[in-house]
């Protein structure tokens, strides 16, 4: 064998297979730990193909925190002197020196557009800049973030800097979370909330800036923003606007907003060298995590991170990585791993700004979030597996996906560059370069022409804007996508056929969710079943994360759970009985770890009902209880999820009774052994395949009952014995549809 890395390698035939082997030679033992270090950083498999160029920055000061800063002071002097501190760093971030201009351009033009790297201060200085100006006096300064972690995370750290509690001067609001108060002057929020917000106060008048950050993001609620803050610019001259981001088509975004200024914070960076594999990998997590390992053997100190596409993947990487490292004891340095995404509970997430203690090196596993909301400092080494999670939406039929997609190149770029903000840093591409150059686009597509526009086109009708054709999009929705959503709003009776809004359409434009949930919640008030609905709306909203499935306990969670499915009442009544079993209990703890139920998500499906609860008093609808009608809960998620029906296959599969796909019931729902003849469901999730996910069996009859005006008698009817709908159906003939 050529261990030696000579020509003799690429003469020989079997030279793949044994670097291949070797790879799982390295595996083993880093499984084990029988090979020494020095023999690992043999095997090294990268290859140098390539050097972008970066510039190099001058400024070499970090902007590292003391220890002090991340435990909490409970002496008042250590305290001052920490707040001090704070002050002094606030003053080597790369924005300070332009405080003054900065500020001198936002008195002097109402837009304007800030491009500065990332970390460099735009997030957390330039709303503080604006206040200590005295812009709060006469109004918010509010700032959006594309990402809920985001803006908890950054009116925190800014919170911290003045010296105040989170939740007074320094507040967040996030869908289903207001933490804020009277005081509140600086305002972090998710996009989606300030869109919320034009709902009750169309001209924000309690604003005196708004600051559109991360804009390059192009998450559907900015573009809708950019509209709408664009518009309301014209008539209220005293608004201030700013357009922010790390990576932005400056010139693009100063034409949409009439020629506005582009103020450009030079960022400072350092060389990155970028690492691609020799060849595709064919399981990127393995690879990532292989690389973790070989880096923190073989490199000088300094974190990692790495860009995982969600919370399953960054769970099993973290698993992975607790077990290639636990027989190895003090044979590797610690490596102390800190996974980010948007579920993980408030104070893991501080975890990953605690500075890495001398000699351990800390390893972050993120979703996109870190790529430029997020600034973690440390950090010298960037594993980019090359994937993000992104939706995909089919017009045609209305079915939206979250796939895995490969990242764009400017993604790639903004990635390799986390890794140069302190110091000169290494990013290891889990792709070629080939890849790299010939598969990869080169920006990312807007949300806003990959996404059912449904949610949007509601919020727009409510604001009085009819004509959506000529809303002053940066980058237009394809009109197939406009034309579906409408189609579904008229569906769901929220638009009568001219479009306009109906009482259904105001009524469920109240609440925060989709539209096909509101519609089902304002649907069981003729079902008296209210009480019950919003338990089903709020344990949906939450997602997929209230049962708990520990891998040396599945047996036991999995009866657990099914204990909720007794008499296969489907996936919406077990999460109704859920729910309402553990009100039964006061709320108990105790009871969600005997049940194999997440406590965490659980509280948050009880935040959210309150404030359903609170919202069903503000459309008029009464809170009334109906456990024991089934039929009747089914019937109101059947009013808003109608479009989401199939029938069942001979082969076990299902078709979607108004677009023929092909579809199957995902593993994890109760019903996934039962199969019942018509279902109705709440996602499409497609992994290996297109999967319903939250599954109730469904009555043929009722989708003719419930809306005639989209399925037709010979839509539901069993091709092959003709009579079978109309006659077995027990449904009442009561009306639901509008
Ligand atoms: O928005 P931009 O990327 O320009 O920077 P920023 O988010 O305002 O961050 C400026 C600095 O604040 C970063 O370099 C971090 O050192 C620090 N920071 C932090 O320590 N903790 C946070 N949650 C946010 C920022
Ligand atoms: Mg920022």
């Amino acid at each position: 064998r050529y261990r030696d890395g000579s020509a003799g390698d690429k003469m020989n035939p079997f030279a793949e297979q044994e670097a291949w082997e070797d790879h799982q030679i390295q595996k083993a033992t880093l499984k084990y730990g029988s090979k020494n270090k020095k023999q690992i950083s043999d095997d090294y498999q990268f290859v140098f193909e390539d050097q972008i160029e970066f510039i190099k920055a001058t400024v070499v000061e970090g902007d590292k925190f003391d220890d002090e800063l991340a435990t909490e002071s409970l002496d008042e002097s250590n305290a001052k002197s920490a707040l001090e501190k704070l002050q002094e760093d606030r003053k080597t971030l790369p924005i300070y020196p332009y405080r003054e201009e900065l500020l001198k351009a936002i008195n002097d033009h109402q837009v304007i557009i800030i491009v500065g790297e990332t970390g460099s201060g735009k997030t957390t200085q330039i709303p503080q800049y604006l206040h200590e100006a005295g812009y709060t006096k006469h109004g918010k300064v509010g700032c959006t973030q594309p990402r809920r972690v985001a803006a908890m995370s950054v009116a925190a750290r800014v919170s911290q800097e003045m010296g105040v509690k989170l939740g007074h001067e320094v507040g967040y609001s996030i869908r289903f979370e207001d933490c804020t108060s009277d005081k509140t002057v600086l305002k972090y929020m998710t996009d989606g909330m300030l869109l919320r917000e034009f709902l009750g106060e169309p001209d924000l008048a309690g604003y005196s800036v708004v600051m559109v950050d991360e804009a390059h993001e192009r998450t559907l609620s900015t573009d809708i923003l950019f509209g709408l803050v664009k518009d309301i610019a014209r008539f209220r001259p005293d608004l201030k606007l700013l357009i922010s981001s790390a990576t932005l088509d400056a010139e693009k975004f100063s034409d949409y907003f009439d020629s506005a200024p582009i103020f450009k914070i030079p960022g400072r960076r350092f060389p990155v060298e970028i690492h691609y594999t020799k060849a595709p990998e064919a399981d990127y997590l393995d690879a990532a995590v292989v690389t973790v390992l070989q880096i923190h053997v073989t490199q000088p100190p300094g974190d990692i991170l790495i860009f995982l596409t969600g919370q399953e993947e960054i769970e099993t990487a973290e698993e992975i990585m607790r077990h290639r490292t636990r027989g190895l004891g003090t044979k590797i340095a610690e490596l102390i791993i800190c996974p980010i995404y948007a579920n993980l509970p408030t104070e893991l997430q501080a975890k990953i700004f605690e500075p890495t203690p001398e000699g351990a090196r800390k390893v972050v596993l993120a979703t996109n979030i870190a790529e430029t909301s997020l600034t973690i400092d440390g950090i010298k080494y960037v594993i980019d597996p090359g994937f993000c999670k992104m939706k995909s939406y089919n017009p045609r039929t209305g079915m939206e996906s979250l796939l895995v997609t490969p990242i764009s190149k400017a993604s790639a770029m903004q990635r390799a560059g986390r890794s140069g903000r302190t110091g000169p840093g290494k990013c290891f591409r889990l792709y070629t370069a080939y890849n790299y150059l010939h598969d990869l686009e080169d920006n990312t597509i807007p949300e806003i022409q990959r996404t059912n526009l449904a949610n949007v086109v509601l919020t727009l009708k409510s604001l009085g804007i009819h004509d959506l054709i000529n809303f002053d999009f940066m980058d237009p929705p394809p009109s197939e996508a406009l034309l579906k959503a409408l189609e579904l709003l008229f569906a769901l009776s929220a638009l009568n056929k001219l479009g306009e809004l109906t009482k259904v359409g105001r009524r469920m434009a109240e609440f925060p969710l989709d539209p096909m949930l509101s519609k089902m919640i304002v649907a069981s008030d003729k079902c008296k079943c209210s009480d019950e609905i919003i338990s089903i709306a709020a344990m949906l909203s939450v997602g997929n994360s209230i049962f708990y499935r520990p891998k040396d306990k599945q047996v036991h969670a999995d009866n657990a759970r099914m204990n909720f499915h007794t008499g296969n009442v489907g996936d919406h009544i077990a999460l109704l009985k859920v729910y309402s079993s553990w009100k039964e209990t006061n709320y108990s703890t105790q009871w969600c770890y005997e049940n194999y139920i997440q406590v965490r998500s659980m509280k948050r499906a009880r935040d959210v009902r309150d404030q359903l609860e609170g919202l069903l008093e503000r459309v008029e609808i009464e809170l009334s209880s109906n456990p024991n009608d089934l039929d009747a809960i089914k019937k109101s998620i059947t009013s808003g999820f109608f479009p989401h029906s199939a029938r069942l296959q001979k082969n076990g599969s299902y078709k979607t009774v108004k677009h023929s796909q092909t579809v199957h019931i995902h593993p994890s729902s109760g019903l996934s052994q039962v199969l019942p003849r018509w279902v109705i469901y709440h996602e499409l999730v497609l992994t290996t395949k297109e999967y319903m996910r939250q599954v109730t069996e469904l009555k043929p009859d009722w989708l003719v009952e419930i809306a005639p005006h989209y399925y037709q008698m010979k839509d539901v009817e069993d091709p092959g014995s003709k009579k079978m709908p109309r006659g077995q159906g027990r449904a009442s003939s009561q009306q639901l549809g509008s």
